[in-house]
């Protein structure tokens, strides 16, 4: 059998391919950034034709560095940016907008109409979310409702519907020639319209969002064979046999299995993850609730989700809107040259915040200024904004489960920042800890897909895999803690005070 399984990471700032040998080590990565398209204030698209091309060239990347073929693959896994629409026409392949992306707020008055009615969690009893523009039913509602034509075509039965999942599975397996449409229950768990119960798509919620169910994918497992790859020479004939979205491929690829395990990533937001097992968790605390995963006919695993729209994404924009970095890693030299944030706190509510405040209106909010204050102050505030994002979604979990954490599995790009994993623990009074593997989201979807044709046998092969790297003990006394907290809640009460 082939020695290795290649995940595709589709996620929102790029795109990856990433080969993995029995072990979970990384064998190659290919990478390609592809454009963010901001056409008006809150609004954020992705060409998905691009993204399509960028997902082709990365694979050929990943391949030729690790000096392998197709042949060497025993199965293709796929991960991607969750909630990200995309719709396109089925006879020609086009899409018919670009993908609107999961940070876009354009939906707020689709949101607002159909909150009239029932108010804003009118279908989160079945659907585990609020109605908030973060999910992809009112993106697709948009899309029929202002692009030309659209709903013409939809109502003829020629347009699909897919998250980035499905938009690479369906070309992938063919595209207008025999393209498989699917996407699995993760992806479809943040849609809007699956009930979290039969997990098939709702009729009476997709007529209220006036989105004709023949655009919808079918719901499938997170790990079984869904076809194998066609338009791609280079993998053609390779069983593609994992799907799952981003976050959950991480809480997998952490191996946090078991009911009672977390783990939070730190991408362009941050996402931190509880797993209440086979058992429907609905929050009292501003938590979604959503599929953790489901292997082929075995029990569905529910999780628990404290969803921060912005925490790399503001380290981003230091470096494209203010200037104030040339690459992100440099925000940690800046942040080392002070003690302290002298006073400074940011507030990222760029895309309103996100879990627990679910507060659409919120804005980002810089306080505490002074003349002393200078750019090193803003690249810690900047950092410290990640952790205390976080520290207020622990709180929610803890909440919620009745339990506190004692401890917090981590992974995704910035926890190789050294000094903001230190600040983390400090600011939530539990250790942190990272695995030898952070790259959990890609290390996910190989696993779902490895495990649907034999590669590996069983959750205890990746349990075996996992292995700590490096954890940091929270050192900050209480009292300094709850000054801290004190003063990010303040702030916090600023950004949502600002409406217009
Ligand atoms: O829900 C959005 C999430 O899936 C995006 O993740 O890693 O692309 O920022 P990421």
């Amino acid at each position: 059998m082939a020695d290795y399984v290649i995940a595709i990471d589709q996620g929102t700032t790029s795109s990856r391919a990433i080969i993995f040998d029995r072990k979970g080590s990384i064998i190659a990565t290919g990478q390609k950034e592809h454009e963010q398209i901001l056409p008006k204030a809150g609004w954020v698209e992705h060409d998905a034709a691009e993204i399509w091309r960028n997902v082709q060239e990365v694979i050929g990347l990943a391949l030729s560095r690790a000096d392998l073929t197709r042949h060497d693959i025993a199965a293709i896994g796929i991960t991607n940016q969750r909630e990200t629409a995309v719709v396109w026409d089925k006879n020609t392949g086009e899409p018919v907008y670009n993908a609107i992306v999961w940070q876009d707020t354009r939906t707020q008055a689709i949101v607002d109409r159909l909150s009239e009615d029932g108010g804003g969690d009118r279908f989160k009893p079945v659907v585990g979310l609020p109605l908030a523009t973060y999910f992809s039913g009112t993106k697709i509602a948009w899309i029929l409702e202002n692009v030309d034509g659209a709903r013409a075509k939809a109502e003829a039965g020629d347009l699909m519907f897919g998250t980035t999942d499905t938009w690479v599975l369906w070309n992938l397996t063919g595209g207008p020639e025999g393209g498989v449409h699917a996407t699995d229950v993760t992806n479809a768990s943040r849609t809007m319209f699956m009930d979290l119960e039969t997990l098939q798509w709702r009729d009476d919620i997709l007529e209220a969002f006036g989105v004709p169910r023949s655009m919808m994918p079918e719901i499938r497992s997170s790990s079984e064979v869904y076809g194998k790859a066609k338009s791609s020479s280079l993998l053609r004939e390779t069983p593609i046999a994992g799907i799952l979205g981003d976050q959950q491929a991480a809480t997998f690829g952490q191996a946090a299995f078991q009911k009672g395990e977390s783990k939070n990533t730190y991408g362009t937001g941050c996402f931190l993850i509880f797993n209440t097992g086979e058992e429907i968790v609905h929050s009292k605390n501003g938590l979604l609730t959503t599929v953790g995963y489901k292997l082929g006919d075995q029990p569905t695993h529910y999780a628990l989700e404290g969803s921060i729209a912005v925490t790399g994404s503001l380290i981003q924009w230091l470096r494209d809107q203010l200037g104030i970095i040339s690459s992100a890693p440099e925000v940690e030299d800046l942040a080392e040259k002070v003690e302290d944030n002298g006073g400074v706190y940011i507030v990222p509510a760029f895309s309103g915040l996100y879990a627990p405040y679910w507060r659409p209106d919120a804005r980002g909010a810089i306080v505490g200024l002074t003349r002393f204050a200078n750019k090193n102050h803003f690249a810690r505030a900047a950092l410290e904004a990640v952790a205390f994002q976080t520290r207020d979604v622990l709180d929610a979990v803890n909440a919620d489960a009745g339990v506190d954490l004692t401890e917090l599995k981590v992974d995704g790009g910035m926890v190789a920042n050294d000094a903001l994993m230190q600040f983390q623990a400090d600011i939530l009074g539990v250790p942190v800890v990272r695995p030898v593997v952070a790259e959990t989201t890609a290390l996910g979807a190989a696993y779902a897909a490895g495990l649907a044709v034999g590669f590996w046998s069983g959750l205890d092969d990746l349990s075996a895999n996992w292995q700590e790297d490096a954890r940091w003990e929270p050192g900050m006394d209480d009292a300094e803690r709850d000054r801290q907290l004190r003063l990010w809640r303040k702030a916090v009460t600023k950004s949502m005070d600002w409406v217009d």
